[in-house]
């Protein structure tokens, strides 16, 4: 969910609204706006896209005031319509707040409100936390006290923002395992789920801690903890501008950030390494005498991140000979992993605020881990709870499949392979050196690739109506197809799906008919015997009437002939290839949903970060 709150000189409706525009990546199903003025909460909610809400408060403004909170839905309890949207408002009118995450004792708290005589209007957890918060204002404590008197009685992942009538120059916010960041202006204050809220207004930023109760007013930020203690903070400054958060010229963020890949990646690999080729990443706080004694590494990721997190195991295990595994985040402490002081854990996460991951890093460290984050958000949980951190420089993605997010990780895992290989020797330099001049080729290549993407336009066109498609690769083709198949799940609402190639004649097979689209992902030729393997294995689903569509490296001579349509990719390492691999699947899939109609940049179901578990 995406949340925002004001207190200000401006139209506070509005400061809301646009906030929440930039912030409806984050959850699409609903949203609400709740002002202060004339000593009353005045309301408005909505199901459906932000420009339903839009479109109600032009058709019926809310009154004048500086003083504002507002919500943008992923929903979890209860389904999205109007009554269940934020905020919501207590009982005896008092407050309303505002809810990102999950109150997982929400029933026992309903009972208790029953007792009293509440009966919640919607089936939200979130209500319930109005309803209390309602009372607890009217004991005469003041919104803050009496909002951490509420959060120590909740159990779960939330951030909360709420005003009071009888405060109306006040919001209050409060946070446990959800995001929440503070905009510092001049003469007014900002409270949102990500800085893109508020970086038109400006670009001083607080970061709250855990279990942290934040008071603004238009002149002043006061931070307490959970157990009434004043907190330290941490101010920073945010480095990116507006216009990278905008689609400059582009129908979808998506296609935007599909072309910004070539200086995403360049940015990432920027100051990371000496003219020698030697690596310089000052930021991995861990010693090198730490990073010579770990004997294992686990990757620990969602979604996208952890197809690159599939990746990485093939490269860091080539390079280091570190065993190392990869896991779903969403899995990894629930089956009582082997973890202890020699493990390094890297989690991958875009956002840096997915709560499967947060989840299990905690674990990890709780079991002594090292825990390395590769990030593309400065600030955000995840890296703030690791020990050291490889940020990406993406810039912010907000198209919600990811794109440059996938591509800068996987720079970001080749780094820290490499970077292992150093530390311990098991890489000669000049070997390390070639690896990183190839890196830094690749921005080149995919502008290239960007060139010339008639082909893959045209496959979009001739398979709109494809009711199914499959992607196979090898290797590290294998993490690509699977995250190709993620795509178009995602954007086109396809039936999609990745296979290890080999794997297919073990059961898969069967799926294949007459005119199936099959995409396969070539290794670079002649290395090793993977590309023959591949071959035969795009033989097995001709014979069974596939349509092929063979993604090789150019000057594939081999593959040519097994190919119904080719698409070339430029001559990489074979361990880099899905830097370049994966660049026309996203094409594919962004050209498909959007002749179909679909909303590329917000597909259906889908949120850009998962503050719940
Ligand atoms: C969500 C998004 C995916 C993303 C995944 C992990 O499910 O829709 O696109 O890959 O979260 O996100 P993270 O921010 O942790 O990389």
């Amino acid at each position: 969910c995406g949340i925002v709150g004001y207190a200000g000189p401006k139209s506070a409706v509005d400061v809301v609204v646009d906030g929440l525009r930039r912030l409806e990546y984050r959850g699409y199903d609903s949203a609400g706006v709740c002002v202060v003025a004339g000593g009353r909460l005045a309301l408005t909610k909505r199901a459906g896209k932000l420009a339903n809400l839009e479109k109600a408060l032009s058709d019926a403004p809310l009154p004048v005031s500086g003083l504002a909170i507002g919500h943008t839905r992923w929903a979890t309890h209860g389904g999205p319509t109007d009554t269940n949207a934020h905020p919501h408002a207590s009982a005896n009118g008092r407050v309303a707040l505002v809810h990102n995450g999950i109150i997982e004792n929400f029933a026992q708290l309903r009972a208790e409100l029953a007792a009293d005589g509440i009966v919640p209007v919607s089936q939200t957890d979130t209500e319930i936390a109005a309803h209390l918060l309602g009372q607890a204002v009217t004991t005469g404590v003041g919104l803050t006290e009496a909002l951490r008197i509420v959060c120590n009685r909740l159990e779960g992942a939330f951030t909360l923002v709420a005003v009071d009538v009888d405060q109306p120059d006040t919001v209050v916010a409060a946070r446990r395992n959800s995001p929440l960041v503070v905009g510092v202006g001049e003469g007014e204050n900002f409270l949102a789920s990500d800085v893109a809220a508020f970086i038109e207004h400006t670009r001083e930023a607080i970061e709250l801690g855990q279990d942290q109760v934040v008071t603004i007013t238009p002149t002043s930020v006061e931070v307490i903890t959970f157990d009434g203690e004043p907190a330290t903070v941490h101010p920073y400054h945010v480095s990116w501008d507006l216009s990278a958060a905008e689609k400059g010229g582009f129908d979808w963020f998506m296609r935007k950030e599909i072309y910004d890949q070539p200086k995403a990646v360049a940015d990432t690999l920027l100051g990371r390494h000496d003219a020698s080729g030697a690596l310089r990443l000052d930021e991995i706080r861990i010693a090198p005498e730490e990073l010579r004694a770990v004997d294992k590494i686990i990757v620990i990721a969602c979604g996208t991140s952890f197809y690159a997190g599939m990746v990485a195991k093939y490269a860091i295990e080539h390079w280091t000979r570190i065993p190392c595994e990869v896991e779903l985040a969403s899995e990894f402490r629930y089956r009582d992993p082997i973890v202890g002081p020699t493990t390094l854990v890297v989690s991958i996460s875009q956002s840096g605020e997915t709560a499967d991951t947060l989840m299990a890093i905690r674990h990890a460290r709780e079991q002594k881990a090292k825990v390395l984050a590769i990030c593309n958000t400065n600030g955000s949980t995840i890296p703030r709870e690791s020990d050291a951190v490889i940020y990406t420089h993406a810039g912010p993605e907000i198209g919600v499949a990811s794109t440059k997010g996938f591509l800068t990780q996987l720079v970001a895992c080749y780094l820290l392979g490499l970077y292992l290989a150093q530390v311990r020797g098991t890489k000669f330099s000049d070997e390390i050196a070639l690896l990183i001049d190839e890196l830094d080729k690749i921005p080149a290549a995919i502008e290239r690739q960007l060139g010339d993407l008639d082909g893959v336009l045209q496959l979009a066109a001739d398979f709109a109506d494809a009711p199914s498609v499959l992607f196979l690769g090898r290797h590290v083709g294998y993490p690509v197809a699977l995250e190709g198949a993620l795509k178009l799940k995602e954007l086109a609402y396809i039936h999609a799906e990745g296979f290890a190639a080999g794997e297919l004649k073990h059961g898969p097979i069967a799926l294949i008919e007459d005119q199936l689209p099959v995409f396969v992902v070539m290794p670079p030729p002649g290395r090793d015997l993977v590309h023959d393997k591949v071959i035969s294995n795009i033989q097995e689903i001709r014979a069974r009437g596939a349509r092929t569509i063979v993604l090789a490296e150019e000057g594939d001579e081999v593959a040519a002939p097994y190919a119904d349509v080719m698409i070339t990719l430029p001559k990489v390492p074979t361990l880099l290839q899905p830097l370049v691999a994966i660049v026309p699947l996203q094409v594919f899939a962004c050209e498909l949903a959007t002749r179909k109609g679909h909303d590329v940049d917000q597909p259906r179901n889908l949120a850009k970060s998962v503050t719940v578990e």
